[in-house]
Formats: C-alpha cells, structure tokens, sequence
C-alpha cells in the first residue's frame, strides 16, 4: 500500500474498526454486540417522531446537551457540572485522551479489555503499560498495583464488568487503585445495569483523579442513537469539557435518552429479564461435555470449546446466529463471546451450537 508522509506514523500499526458477521436481516440471530434485544417501545418512538418534526432541522442543537444534562443529573445524583454527554461514550474516550494523552504519556491498560483503549492511546502517540489478568481472566489489581507503583502512569483504564472478559472489580479495589494513582483513572461503567457489583459512583467525592464512564447503548437500547455520559468532579469535569466537540449529540439523541430515563420500571424489567437469560444460557451451556464456561457479571458470556473459534464462529454464522470471535485477544485463544437474547434466540443459538459441537462429537 503507498505510504503517506503526511500520516502519523503511530497509524501504521493501527487497524480500521471493524466488526465480523453480516448485515442485520430479520432472520439473524444477533447476539455479538451486547446490545439489547429490546428495541425502544413502538409507541415512545412514534412519540418522539412527532418531536422530530416539530423541531427546527436547521438550526444547532445545544453546544453541550442541556436539558439532557439536567436529566442525567436527576438519573445519577451527581452535580450537573461533573456531567459531559457524548455521541456514544467512545467519543467520551477520545475526549478524555485528548486531555491527557500526548506522545509517550504512559496509560494502563490491563488485558485483555475492550481494545479501543489501546487504539486510541496508540493514535495520540501515548504508549501503553499492559497488566495481564490471572489466568482465569479475573482482574488481578496486586498486579495493577505494582505497575502504578513502578510505571507511575498517567492514566490507568478499568473497564468494569470488563469487555470481552465479563469480570470486575470490587469496589475496594477500585478505591485503592484510585487512591495509589498519581494519575487519572477511567472506570468504563458500560455494563454496569447489568452488573451485581454496582457502581463505584460514590468514589467521586474527594477523588478528583476518578472518570466514570457510562452509555445508553447497553441497558437503554439505544446503541443506534449514540449518546454516553461521563460523571466526575466538576473541576476535573470542566477540564475535560475543554478539547471536546461542540453539538455531537444529536437533539433527537438527546430527547430519546431523557425519555427511556423515565422508564425506569420498563428498564428494570429488561434487565432483569436479561440477567436471567444470562443464567439461563449460561446452565444450557454447562450441560454441553466441550464447552468451558467462564464466570460473567455481566449480559454476556465467554466460552470455548476444543474447535478452533473462527471455524465455530463461521458454522453458526452458516446457521444465522451471529456471535464474536473473541480468540484474537491475548490469552483468549479458542474464546467466543455471546450476549443474551431473547428467549427464543437464546434457544436457537444453545441448539446450533450443541448440533455444530454433536457433529465433531
Ligand atoms: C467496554 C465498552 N465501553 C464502551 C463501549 C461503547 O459504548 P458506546 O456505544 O457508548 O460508544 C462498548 C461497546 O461495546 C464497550 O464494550
């Protein structure tokens, strides 16, 4: 491929996204990107359409998303000021990167974790500190620890339940690491409705080195509309509000998410709904002799079996069950990642996937 002089060079080792499968058709079983399988109530959506004719296409939406900020203020409990919205927490990452991430600014990452991290650090030149987990792939923040003690990052990220491990951290954990940095520490909450550890939100008080970062595309079904928030200390907040793109949530966005926060019943119901498919796959998937199974805190499961993951992965995509090949991450090979469905495609992907192993039995 011709070389650009003009491209930095840190791109050169630095692949497009892209996510394997194929397009959305009604028949696909779509389980390969922890979404929610609940759509947004037909009724809200004709709702807000209305709303979408009534306002003005032509004019900017807020710099910053006001009266969504007030809403998340009302959501969460914390102070409106330590509140940023985004188009999607992704954005929210680059943001925060661009605040603190600069040519070899050193930021931890334990790994394997949703590998956007170590992209976008390698796309503004920082350079990455990896902490393995254990074996088993649970954290292990004695390693975390040390690495604070002896690399004295300046960022450090947590994603917790972690992607595409399914673990977390305990909330004492997360305290001492908070407490051990020097520099800022990034706990992505994206799965956290999902989560029987819970928030580590009431850190933010006294810790202004503390980011939460959260999203509307898992428990909210709203991975379409794209809308993320970050809750910190006001000071640290208006900091990070600095290099951050004007207007980038869409007003529709905006009002969506306000409206499905009013929903909470609807909202608890899906999740617990979602919980208990999780349980329930992840029983199924213990009666099957070739599966290892490994523990999840979260709406999605990790797994492996003696077949090479890409064959399995393409043999029920053959069958239209769309799951994630996961066996590129380090300490992951033979691994696959599904997410809960509905009943009836929690079902299917169980019998195709216990068809495909019975073949090879
Ligand atoms: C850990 C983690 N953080 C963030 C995201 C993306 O969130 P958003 O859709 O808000 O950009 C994902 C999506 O898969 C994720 O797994």
């Amino acid at each position: 491929m011709q070389s650009f002089p003009f491209i930095k060079k840190s791109l050169k080792e630095i692949e497009t996204y892209s996510v394997s499968g194929k397009p959305l058709q009604p028949d696909l079983i779509k389980l390969n990107q922890n979404e929610n399988p609940f759509d947004v109530p037909l009724d809200l959506k004709r709702e807000l359409l209305d709303e979408l004719l009534r306002q003005p296409w032509h004019r900017y939406p807020d710099t910053f998303p006001v009266d969504l900020l007030k809403a998340l203020a009302g959501y969460t409990g914390h102070p409106v000021e330590g509140i940023i919205a985004g188009n999607g927490s992704n954005e929210l990452m680059y943001t925060i990167f661009m605040a603190t991430v600069g040519a070899g600014t050193k930021v931890l990452i334990p790994t394997p974790t949703f590998f956007l991290y170590e992209k976008a650090v390698r796309v503004f030149d920082g350079t990455v500190i990896p902490v393995p987990m254990h074996d088993d792939l649970s954290y292990a923040p004695e390693k975390i620890l040390e690495a604070i003690e002896r690399e004295h990052p300046s960022v450090i990220v947590l994603v917790s339940p972690n992607s595409p491990t399914a673990r977390s951290l305990t909330l004492e954990d997360i305290e001492s690491i908070v407490n051990a940095a020097d520099g800022l520490v990034i706990v992505d909450e994206a799965y956290i409705e999902f989560s029987d550890h819970g928030s580590v939100q009431q850190l933010l008080q006294g810790h202004e080195n503390l980011v939460i970062l959260r999203t509307f595309s898992k428990a909210f079904s709203m991975a379409g509309l794209r809308v993320g928030y970050l809750l910190a200390e006001p000071r640290l907040a208006a900091e990070l509000l600095k290099p951050k793109i004007p207007f980038a949530v869409h007003a529709f966005s905006a009002l969506t998410a306000i409206r499905m926060m009013e929903h909470r019943p609807l909202l608890n119901e899906r999740i617990a709904y979602l919980k208990e498919g999780r349980r329930w796959l992840e029983a199924q998937m213990r009666t099957i002799p070739e599966v290892e199974i490994f523990p999840s805190d979260t709406n999605f499961l990790i797994f492996s079996t003696p077949q090479a993951a890409g064959m399995l992965f393409q043999r029920l995509l053959e069958n239209n069950v769309l799951i994630r090949d996961v066996s590129s991450y380090p300490m992951m090979e033979r691994m696959l990642r599904v997410n809960t469905g509905l009943k009836e495609e929690n079902e299917r992907f169980i019998s195709v996937l216990n068809n495909n192993l019975q073949v090879a039995r």
